[in-house]
């Protein structure tokens, strides 16, 4: 109905602008490239482009928009692996650290940018010497190491599209992506380190390739140690190949829309998608969003993206933009809490991180895990730190900037998806004055707009979030299934992206993102996010972290039923928290029932299951749960579901 909007109940007065420290060596303060792209958003990136990019040819036309499909800098050629290496390595800084990679068990490796030059050229010739031609499909299965990057990057050298899959995802998920991308070859690696322990990856992967038809040669990387088969003619070892190759490796010119890379999205039910992005508009946007948003001073920053090469952050913020900005950064193999819950600042500490980007779920775990464990660490090297991949809760924003940013960093919390390649709503952080949970502006160059049920534009209050021009770093379609790309993105709303978010606009016109749509409740007649209520129960000084689902009921429509972690040695109960919601948002906000659990189910990038959450709030059977990071989670909450029921 039109006159429906979500209810934006959650008040939030804290304001912090950048300092005048900050502001006096950031790349941009004030307004100005707001008002350029606002003038002319094509001319804008095509700026961009030209003086962040190395073109082999340029292009003759910046944008060419035939809805709901785009290409940008047609005509124009240039080449990613050339962007991210070889320029920095022929402007006399080969000598510069690209990557200071530490594995978990304590190792490191020290690579600059010629070696990691010399690498990738060597593995473009293993993967030509296995038949690898320009528009072919390589799957990547690898642990966070130095060779996921040379990988990527050798694909990118020669004209090939990688297509990486988490390596904590099953051997049948791996099958899917491999037949779905026709992939010709493999690289994979024995195992790798989490935990303490080798978790070994060949043999998810072989299990995978006694189904994918597609694949003739399997690269393995050795890194876990651990005892793997090895099918003669079929597999080799990543260290015998890169031993033969020749050593040289010219970078050749693209075309600007190349397919650079497939990354599949887990859907919420079906196949995945491939999501497609070329090479042109995908690096601008990138390297532009990577400079900008994090005010990278490639001569002084050291820079620490803590995701995985799996996703699209560590696509996009491991491996291009921070490489094609010549930054150095650390890489870390394995978890936050091995061999303790310091681990992470003890890394800031040891390599003088001074750009920060993670997720707000680890900001809550690390909120669980107490204050004593950044303590523990100097973290004064830091100077910006950054938020993805969920809504960032107030209360964990503030955490995040008092314990980690001592209170003086600017936090970007970063709103974007696989398919938008880049960053496209975030702060700047020497430009945009933050308040806490809120993504505040779309980045100049970006069209964003929150709209209503019928996709009128609205400019305050809750609704949709669109967005409303084309972007370089879009997504080009869905590998395979244009129809299914028109449908998801752009049937809803015509004329517009639509992301799948509900997000509000306060009277300030910060935008305030709140979860995917079906994250939002209705009870009594109140829209209602789960995102607010769980902020709301995070505010609570007991409370780590909170999931809140709405769940059917037949008086209400909908009732909130949440899920809440406790901090450490920390007392609530059910009144407290019950009452303490009413107080931060209103008595409609009220959870009806409250489960207290040790953990919360997770996907394994970390997303809390909502969806399955539900599911155990109103007893429904659970069918898989094999994507889960931790099973047990979910048999013990149900077990509770069932005892609250019968009592
Ligand atoms: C969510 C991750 C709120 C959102 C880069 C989006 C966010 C989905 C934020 C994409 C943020 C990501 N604030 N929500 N800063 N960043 N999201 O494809 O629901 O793994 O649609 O890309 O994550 O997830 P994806």
């Amino acid at each position: 109905m039109a006159d429906e909007t979500i209810e934006a109940l959650l008040l939030e007065q804290r304001k912090f602008p950048p300092s005048e420290a900050f502001k006096k060596r950031a790349h941009v303060v004030g307004t100005h490239l707001y008002d350029e792209a606002h003038a002319d958003y094509e001319a804008f990136w095509a700026r961009q482009a030209e003086e962040l990019v190395s073109w082999s040819q340029p292009w003759q036309t910046v944008c060419e928009w035939n809805p709901p499909f785009s290409k940008w800098f047609i005509g124009g050629q240039l080449n990613v692996a050339y962007n991210c290496l070889d320029r920095h390595v022929e402007a006399g800084r080969g000598g510069k650290v690209a990557i200071h990679w530490e594995g978990e068990p304590g190792d490191t490796r020290t690579i600059t940018y010629a070696q990691l030059l010399d690498e990738v050229e060597r593995f473009s010739n293993v993967l030509r010497g296995l038949g690898v031609t320009r528009g072919d499909r390589v799957n990547i299965y690898l642990p966070m190491i130095p060779e996921a990057v040379v990988a990527m990057l050798a694909c990118a050298r020669i004209g090939a599209a990688h297509s990486v899959v988490f390596g904590g995802f099953s051997s049948q998920a791996l099958a899917d992506r491999i037949n779905d991308a026709s992939a010709k070859v493999l690289v994979t690696a024995d195992g790798g380190w989490r935990r303490g322990e080798v978790f070994a990856l060949k043999p998810q992967a072989d299990e995978a390739l006694a189904s994918t038809p597609s694949i003739e040669h399997v690269v393995v990387v050795r890194r876990g140690g651990n005892a793997v088969d090895m099918s003669a003619g079929r597999d080799h070892w990543y260290h015998e190949l890169m031993a033969r190759a020749d050593e040289r490796c010219a970078a050749e010119p693209m075309d600007s829309e190349q397919l650079l890379f497939l990354l599949y999205t887990s859907g919420t039910t079906g196949k995945p998608k491939g999501i497609m992005h070329t090479t042109g508009g995908y690096l601008t946007h990138v390297t532009y969003t990577h400079k900008y948003v994090f005010d990278l001073h490639p001569d002084s920053d050291v820079y620490w993206c803590t995701a995985d090469v799996g996703w699209v952050t560590g696509h996009s913020y491991i491996v291009y933009g921070p490489l094609s900005n010549g930054a150095t950064q650390v890489i870390y193999e394995g978890v936050p809490n091995f061999p303790g819950n310091d681990r992470l600042w003890s890394i800031v500490e040891k390599y003088g991180v001074t750009i920060f980007y993670t997720a707000p779920t680890a900001i809550r775990t690390f909120m669980k895990w107490g204050t004593q464990e950044p303590a523990k660490h100097d973290l004064s090297s830091l100077r910006v730190i950054g938020s993805v991949g969920e809504p960032i809760n107030p209360e964990a924003w503030m955490w995040y900037r008092e314990n980690i940013g001592r209170g003086d960093c600017p936090v970007v919390d970063t709103w974007w998806q696989t398919e938008t390649g880049g960053i496209m709503i975030s702060p700047l952080p020497g430009a945009t004055t933050t308040k806490p949970g809120s993504a505040t502006f779309p980045l100049p160059g970006v069209g964003a707009e929150v709209v209503d049920e019928s996709g009128r534009t609205i400019t305050k209050g809750g609704g949709y979030l669109t967005l409303t021009h084309p972007w370089p770093g879009m997504l080009r379609g869905i590998w395979g299934d244009p129809e299914r790309y028109k449908e998801t993105y752009w049937a809803r709303f015509p004329g517009r992206y639509f992301a799948g978010d509900g997000a509000k606009l306060d009277d300030d016109g910060y935008l305030w993102l709140l979860g995917r749509v079906d994250d939002v409740m209705n009870v009594s007649g109140h829209r209602i996010s789960t995102t607010e209520v769980e902020s709301a129960l995070v505010s609570h000084p007991s409370v780590a972290e909170a999931a809140v689902v709405g769940a059917n009921d037949a008086t209400t429509g909908q009732a909130i039923i949440a899920y809440v972690t406790l901090r450490g040695g920390a007392q609530a109960t059910e009144t407290d928290l019950r009452n303490h919601v009413a107080k931060e948002i209103g008595a409609i906000a009220k959870p009806k029932t409250i489960y207290f659990t040790p953990d919360l189910p997770k996907t394994r990038s970390g997303k809390i299951m909502r969806r399955l959450l539900r599911d155990v709030a109103e007893g429904r059977n659970l069918g898989d749960t094999t994507t889960l990071a931790d099973a047990s989670v979910v048999a013990e909450l149900q077990s509770r579901a069932a005892q609250s029921t019968e009592d």
